[in-house]
């Protein structure tokens, strides 16, 4: 047998709460002596940390499932190591078992609240494949609190940016969203665990720290004591115990949007000028059928109220066209709201019949070309803004945290506290070295409809 560690490859499908998860991954195999590995044949073990929201992403998995199992064959042919194929995310979640029937080849499958134990499993997948067995695995036990305590042991961040989960899942079932059935119910992690773990990152020279939930604004965690804490709070809590010089949070539920909250915006100086707020349609109608607990109005007075004490902040959110029962004039609504608003950046999404939830049943579903033709109206508007955005960013000096390299060579990438992308180039390897990973004083030179260009303020 070879001393060389043993490979790890992973790859993210959707939210930031997986990237999170990702990392987390890496962080309990790296205890198992797994080194990461950015090719999948080089791998003793091949995870796939899936997305089940809209139907493109779960079938992109299967399609990756597809070339791993030619690579698989392959190495069974030439009797080399063969490789272990791990299903896990929220199709995992999903379907589970279901997905070993459908696809053989595949060797285990865990959920989102069960990767905490992957190192057990890939022992007993091992061991199966020592006795000449095919590995049949499946974890996809959703409660959480047992897997934050198993990762608060293994927690270790090497960048200046951070991702620190405080709260998962999801109990407001939007009727066209899986997440409350693929996360499970809503759970907020204790006060105590997140700060041993801000502790953690902070110590580890971590600058600027997103706090990540499904709902993050929903966040209540407990203290030892009892209290009850608010996402509000407990950012009051780490601008001053901490020395993060950033702090963000997404996603928000705009139903979730406090007084207390918005406040926050208007004097916590750590906490960027930048909101992901989504609203996913302009009608009142499709918003309730949609189940969001929220009416447009509400939700333009909480963007009111939040320019009131943070005027330059950015703006961001989400929206499904083609909804079913949208009509022209619900659609119309949508663009007016998105004019109104005037987004700094946006996603948007054609509605997605997924299996399970409430709305893939009703027979007012749209037709394709429909969806596409708003989807196409709407991202020409989004789009337009975001560029107006970024223009008028040009000649103003930006803090920007230069947390990596860029693709061409010597330039580096950061982001503003507006969440752009600003790219420098560096012309010597000192300047280079000096700058990176820095919070760094640029003034933005020109604009591109994604990202910003700067310079170094002399
Ligand atoms: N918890 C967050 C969103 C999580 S899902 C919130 O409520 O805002 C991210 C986004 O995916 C959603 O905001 C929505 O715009 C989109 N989405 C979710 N389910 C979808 C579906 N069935 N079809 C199309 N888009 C969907
Ligand atoms: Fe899905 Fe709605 Fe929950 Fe967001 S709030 S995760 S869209 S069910
Ligand atoms: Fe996708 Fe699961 Fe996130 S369905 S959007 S990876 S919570």
């Amino acid at each position: 047998m070879s001393s060389d560690p043993k490979k790890l490859f992973i790859k993210t499908y959707g939210c930031q709460m997986n990237v999170y998860d990702t990392e987390r991954m890496v962080d309990v195999m790296a205890h198992e002596g797994y080194a990461v590995t950015e090719k999948p044949e080089d791998a003793d073990l091949v995870v796939l940390n899936t997305c089940h929201i809209r139907e493109k992403a779960a079938e992109k998995v299967y399609s990756d499932i597809g070339r791993l199992r030619v690579m698989k064959e392959k190495q069974t042919k030439a009797g080399s190591k063969e490789t272990i194929l791990a299903v896990g995310g929220c199709v995992a979640q999903a379907e589970g078992a279901e997905i070993l029937r459908r696809m053989p080849i595949v060797d285990m499958v865990f959920g989102p609240q069960t990767y905490h134990r992957l190192p057990e499993m890939t022992r007993e997948a091992d061991k199966a494949k020592l006795l000449g067995q095919r590995p049949r695995i499946v974890d996809t036990d959703l409660s959480v609190s047992e897997k934050f305590d198993a990762l608060s042991k293994k927690t270790v961040s090497s960048k200046k940016t951070a991702f620190l989960t405080i709260q998962e899942g999801c109990d407001k079932f939007c009727t066209y969203c899986v997440v409350p059935y693929t996360r499970g119910g809503e759970f907020s992690r204790s006060f105590e665990d997140v700060m041993n773990d801000a502790g953690k990152l902070h110590d580890a020279g971590v600058l600027e720290v997103t706090l990540l939930g499904q709902n993050v604004n929903a966040y209540h965690g407990k203290s030892a004591t009892g209290e009850e804490w608010s996402l509000a709070r407990l950012i009051r809590h780490l601008a001053e115990n901490t020395d993060f010089k950033r702090i963000r949070y997404t996603t928000s539920h705009p139903g979730d949007m406090t007084d207390d909250l918005i406040a926050v915006h208007g004097d916590v100086e750590q906490c960027m000028p930048y909101l992901h707020l989504p609203v996913q349609s302009g009608s009142d109608r499709i918003v309730k059928a949609m189940n969001r607990h929220h009416t447009i109005a509400t939700y333009l007075k909480t963007i009111e109220d939040i320019r009131a004490v943070s005027p330059d902040i950015a703006l961001s959110g989400d929206f499904i066209v083609g909804f079913p029962g949208e009509s022209d004039a619900d659609f119309q609504k949508t663009m007016k709201l998105v004019r109104e608003v005037d987004y700094a950046q946006a996603y948007s999404f054609m509605y997605s019949e997924r299996p399970g939830t409430p709305a893939a049943g009703w027979e007012s579903q749209v037709e394709n070309h429909v969806k596409s033709e708003r989807l196409a109206e709407l991202q020409e508007e989004l789009l337009r803004q975001q560029r107006a955005f970024n223009d008028a960013s040009v000649g103003k000096v930006m803090s920007v945290l230069l947390e990596r390299t860029g693709k061409h060579a010597g330039q580096l990438v950061g982001r503003s506290p507006y969440m752009q992308a600003v790219h420098v180039d560096v012309d010597n390897e000192e300047t280079a070295e000096q700058n990176f990973g820095k919070l760094v004083d640029m003034k933005i030179i020109s604009a591109g409809p994604r990202s910003l260009k700067g310079e170094f303020k002399t």
